[in-house]
């Protein structure tokens, strides 16, 4: 069978990862997060003090962006890959709220984007893998076999992130995590540098009001078939 490349693509919090994970493991393909690369950047940015009140030292975070080593490697727990900044396990750490808060806006800054597309590009070259993010099916593989933009209402959405959290013992209400998922909307659907859009050729999956389980079904098929006629 030959190897393709899948893009899933969408809005936060609409499971992607999740599914992504599923299909690449179901498919024998590698799984590539390309939303914990922007995590690991913002954590570094963080760890340095280069975010105060919500504004980004972009001068010094760019200066520093040759410095950053962000790689991928297999986590033999649950069979997924663990995010690795300058050799250091940041998987659990990029996760927390201090991160999602300001991903955005280090996401937004071109530079950055430019570095980790890159990456990401060099980690699809002999396809056979699943790739998720925002811009994956409109800028890192525009020529992806499959394309698919998931999106859920914010509510929803927001619901899943606060259980998630609260599973975590993270001490948070409601209000600040919907707060948090219609910002991340908007600057990632504003920004002027790869805009979260819906690429032409992409099958759109609202999972609103459906089960992960009818969701992976769906995805999964439309893959074999996809892969079939490649
Ligand atoms: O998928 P996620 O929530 O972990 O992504 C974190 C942030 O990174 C999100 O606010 C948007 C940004 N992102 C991006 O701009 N481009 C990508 N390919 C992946 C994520």
């Amino acid at each position: 069978m030959k190897s393709i490349v899948i893009a899933i693509d969408g809005h936060s919090s609409t499971g992607k990862s999740t599914v992504a994970k599923k299909l690449a493991k179901a498919l024998e393909y590698k799984y590539v997060d390309t939303g914990a690369m922007y995590r690991a950047v913002t954590l570094f940015a963080l760890r340095n003090q280069w975010i105060k009140a919500g504004e980004v030292k972009v001068n010094s975070l760019i200066n520093q962006l040759p410095s950053i080593k962000i790689n991928f490697e297999y986590n033999g727990s649950d069979g997924t890959n663990d995010v690795f900044l300058n050799g250091e396990n940041v998987e659990t750490e990029i996760r927390a709220m201090q991160v999602s808060e300001h991903v955005s806006s280090v996401a937004k800054i071109d530079e950055v984007r430019q570095k980790l597309v890159q990456i990401q590009k060099q980690l699809g070259e002999e396809k056979g893998i699943v790739m998720d993010g925002r811009d994956i099916g409109s800028v890192v593989f525009p020529k992806a076999e499959l394309k698919i933009f998931m999106t859920a209402s914010a509510d929803i959405r927001a619901q899943r992130r606060y259980n998630e959290l609260k599973e975590k013992g993270e001490d948070i209400n409601f209000e600040e995590v919907l707060k948090n998922v219609q910002h991340r909307d908007n600057i990632d659907s504003n920004r002027k540098n790869s805009p979260l859009i819906q690429a032409d050729d992409a099958i759109k999956i609202d999972n609103s009001h459906m089960s992960q389980e009818e969701q992976f079904e769906k995805i999964l098929n439309l893959a074999i078939e996809r892969i079939k006629s490649t």
